[in-house]
């Protein structure tokens, strides 16, 4: 094996090992483009996305997708009849902007633009689109300062701005460890991730408001493909088995409302703690100023 594989042959590696199968269909990187397009057309997450979209944007009718990869967000997008404008500066037909092309063939869209090239890099005019949305993207920034701005430059005044699943970390000790975790970055080399602050001010500084910044237990759009079920099961579960060890310390007093209710206040005690997740995922609502 090289040093370093690029990130289209770090994928043709990972669908022929058994140990990948999950990732594979999980991150909807299956050799069956169309079957990718299907499921995260289907998913939760973009379902969530959708309901975000309608409801702060619900005019929109163009969408930017930036780093859009083998475009399982524009087909859809354009399968939803916005009209669709990709960029990605990968040009491979197998996780870049050959597949999308491939796609834009087999699903007869005229509705979707696409365009190889980096966020930081896009000519297009100003004030032109509805939304940009990002997706597991940002956080790839050559220069995250000037990928945002160039978001926000390309929005119309009042455009909706999403950025969505982008890994971040609390310092540099936390971001060697989500690296360290990464099931692919040992093969590619090309993970990276930003402080929300980073991101934040990213944003703000490009001149857009953020409505919301969405925490990775905040939404689905984040912690999916887990369900809220199984998020709910967590928390339950978390919350019972600190209550027991509280009881162990203190006696069956930490039973009581009052007692348990006081010791989460004065811990700050979360029943779900995304500390323990490496690199978890957070998403920007932002609009134009
Ligand atoms: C994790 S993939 C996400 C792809 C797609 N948005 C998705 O959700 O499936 C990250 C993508 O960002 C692209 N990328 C990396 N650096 C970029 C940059 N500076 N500007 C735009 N896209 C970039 C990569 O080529 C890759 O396709």
């Amino acid at each position: 094996m090289k040093d370093s594989m690029t990130w289209e042959e770090t994928i043709i590696k990972i669908r022929k090992e058994d140990a990948f199968k999950e990732l594979v269909e999980k991150a909807y990187f299956d050799e069956n483009l169309e079957l990718n397009v299907k499921r995260f057309g289907y998913s939760d997450e973009f379902k969530e996305t959708l309901k975000v979209i309608t409801s702060y944007s619900p005019e929109a009718s163009s969408i930017l997708d930036i780093g859009c990869g083998n475009g399982i967000s524009s087909v859809n997008f354009a399968l939803q009849k916005y009209h669709v404008t990709a960029v990605e500066p990968d040009p491979s037909f197998t996780v870049g902007a050959g597949a999308i092309k491939k796609l834009k063939k087999s699903y007869e869209l005229d509705n979707l633009d696409i365009y190889e090239a980096f966020a930081e890099d896009i000519n297009f005019k100003s004030n032109s689109f509805d939304i940009v949305y990002v997706r597991q993207a940002m956080h790839h920034a050559n220069n995250l300062e000037k990928f945002i701005k160039e978001c926000v430059r390309v929005l119309k005044p009042n455009g909706l701005l999403l950025t969505i699943r982008d890994h971040v970390i609390y310092n540099e000790v936390d971001k060697e460890c989500f690296l360290k975790a990464h099931p692919l970055h040992k093969f590619y080399g090309g993970e990276n991730a930003f402080t929300a602050n980073e991101y934040k001010n990213a944003i703000t500084n490009a001149g857009a408001e953020i409505l919301k910044e969405l925490r990775y237990y905040d939404s689905i759009i984040n912690y999916f493909p887990s369900t809220d079920n199984e998020v709910n099961n967590l928390k339950e579960t978390n919350k019972l088995n600190q209550k027991k060890r509280l009881v162990k310390k203190i006696g069956k007093i930490a039973n009581s409302s009052f007692v348990w209710n006081l010791y989460c206040f004065i811990y700050k005690y979360k029943p779900l703690n995304e500390a323990s997740i490496p690199g978890r995922m957070y998403s920007y609502i932002a609009i134009k100023k």
